[in-house]
């Protein structure tokens, strides 16, 4: 088991903001635990992979398949965080049966520490089911990616006050029902806040403002290696994209000259 356990990451609300990012491979995931342990608690495998490792344009086509390979990925490189894996589109909204059996999946085979899945008062009976059956569950809730068809696209929500609400009652039923956390994504700042201070469970906030309890980034938005546009709420901390640029036109141009390799890179 993992150093990270639903208990304590429900512990941080209202002791420390936390930073959580989401994380698709295993080299990726060793950079996450040479960190230390209380650096990032949390650790995502997100079906956003569908767009970030498989050049989709949606997470919508994202498997179970592949849900279950980047999890098994992360899981063998990180010790200490918690390592919580996305239910992809298609893989709960049949039956909660299914649901059930696919959670269990990214348990068993992936070695997840627990689940997220999309949607507010619609999934709590599966919520119910899963906690039941011992898979820690995060909600999440606002800018839904698997809902994107629905939506219309990738759309900010709960702008006005009746959809604000109804987010609110989703999220204290998410809660009700048993879910360690919660993830909010692209709201008003100030809803982010309220769902914060409303809920006993921590609010991970992207795309939410500054009022949630901690707060997520996907793993190449974050270190500068989207490529392109990202969203208005996305900060680069880093400009690995522009490191690897030059890297790699060192590279080719070394070879080009003849400098690489050099005799102290070449077997006698
Ligand atoms: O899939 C994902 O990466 C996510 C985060 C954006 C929260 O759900």
């Amino acid at each position: 088991m993992r150093t990270w356990t639903p208990q304590k990451i429900r512990a941080l609300k209202g002791a420390r903001r936390f930073a959580a990012v989401t994380c698709y491979d295993a080299t990726s995931a060793a950079i996450v635990e040479a960190l230390g342990p209380d650096a990032l608690p949390l650790v995502l495998v997100g079906d956003s992979l569908g767009m970030i490792m498989q050049g989709h344009d949606s997470p919508l086509p994202v498997t179970m398949d592949a849900m279950v390979y980047h999890t098994q990925c992360v899981g063998r490189a990180l010790r200490t965080a918690f390592l919580l894996a996305d239910l992809p589109f298609g893989a709960y909204q049949v039956s909660d049966e299914e649901g059930l059996r696919n959670a269990l999946r990214l348990v068993k085979e992936g070695g997840a520490d627990g689940v997220k899945l999309e949607g507010g008062e619609r999934v709590v009976p599966l919520v119910r089911r899963l906690v039941e059956a011992g898979v820690p569950v995060c909600g999440h809730l606002g800018l839904t990616p698997q809902s994107c068809l629905a939506m219309g696209g990738f759309k900010v929500q709960g702008r006005d006050p009746q959809a604000a609400e109804r987010l609110l009652r989703d999220a204290r039923a998410l809660e009700a029902a048993g879910c360690f956390a919660l993830v909010a994504e692209g709201v008003p700042a100030a809803l982010g806040g309220r769902l914060a201070a409303e809920l006993a469970i921590p609010v991970v906030g992207i795309g939410a403002g500054p009022g949630t309890d901690g707060q997520i980034l996907v793993w190449q938005d974050l270190l500068g290696l989207t490529q392109g546009r990202v969203p208005k709420f996305v900060r680069r901390f880093g400009a690995l994209g522009d490191a690897a640029t030059a890297a790699l036109t060192a590279y080719a141009a070394a070879v080009a000259d003849g400098t690489f390799p050099a005799e102290g890179e070449t077997y006698a």
